[in-house]
């Protein structure tokens, strides 16, 4: 049985993991490669399940808002989408729900030579990206039946819910968040959670990221 099939019922904490913030990619010794997740909204969530007595690990990426002292002591940060891949190896085995918030890249430059600098004098520069691992999807695709994965869904209002339907499918996950591409860097959210048996539990419009956080855990992790 899923983490969140017994939810309502949970007997005791759950180890919830969560990932959040951007991946950074060296594009050479100095420059990144990068994208505008601040990280509130997993902030927002590993401090609404601190709150709730779970036994919580943040995964934030370095590009991404400081935590708040009061979860500072659960969080790791991570640069590159690799060392993201490291962490969830490491962490993912002990957890019973994993939020993958992050904003991970879809793509990897190949860096400059020896990690050396580029240089403007030497014209024109063409970067070769090379797809980026799904680390949700290879996660999903090897957790323990009992373990729940939820991911997200970043798109342009008009095609959310079809994209959303089809990443959470795609990606083998339990459950995905759908929210629209103007909720990045923002401090509110319009955001709904579809489940995998095709439930689709819609949020008020315009939470703050706090708001949504106790709704959404009220639905993945509800207190112990
Ligand atoms: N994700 C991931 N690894 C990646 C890219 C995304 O684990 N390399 C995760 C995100 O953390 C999120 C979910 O996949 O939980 C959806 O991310 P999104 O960027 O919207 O999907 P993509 O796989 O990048 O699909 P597309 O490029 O078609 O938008």
């Amino acid at each position: 049985m899923h983490a969140w099939e017994r939810g309502l019922a949970t007997f005791g904490p759950m180890r919830i993991l969560i990932t959040a913030g951007p991946t950074r990619e060296p594009l050479d010794a100095i420059r990144l490669l990068t994208n505008r997740s601040s990280g509130q909204l997993g902030i927002a969530v590993a401090s609404e399940a601190i709150k709730r007595g779970h036994d919580t690990t943040l995964l934030l990426g370095r590009g991404a808002h400081s935590p708040p002292s009061t979860i500072e002591a659960c969080c790791r940060r991570f640069d590159s989408t690799n060392d993201l891949q490291s962490l969830l190896d490491e962490t993912f085995p002990a957890a019973d729900l994993l939020i993958m918030a992050a904003a991970v890249a879809d793509f990897i430059p190949e860096q400059a030579p020896g990690g050396t600098k580029m240089s403007r004098h030497d014209g024109p520069v063409q970067l070769t990206l090379h797809p980026a691992p799904d680390l949700v999807a290879t996660i999903a695709d090897r957790k323990r039946p009992e373990q729940t994965v939820v991911g997200f869904a970043l798109e342009p209002g008009a095609t959310l819910t079809k994209r959303a339907i089809e990443k959470l499918s795609r990606k083998g996950l339990d459950a995905i968040v759908a929210n629209p591409l103007d909720t990045m860097e923002s401090s509110h959210i319009t955001a709904s959670l579809i489940w995998a048996n095709g439930k689709i539990d819609t949020a008020a419009d315009d939470l703050s990221k706090e708001a949504f956080a106790a709704w959404l855990l009220d639905r993945l992790a509800p207190a112990p």
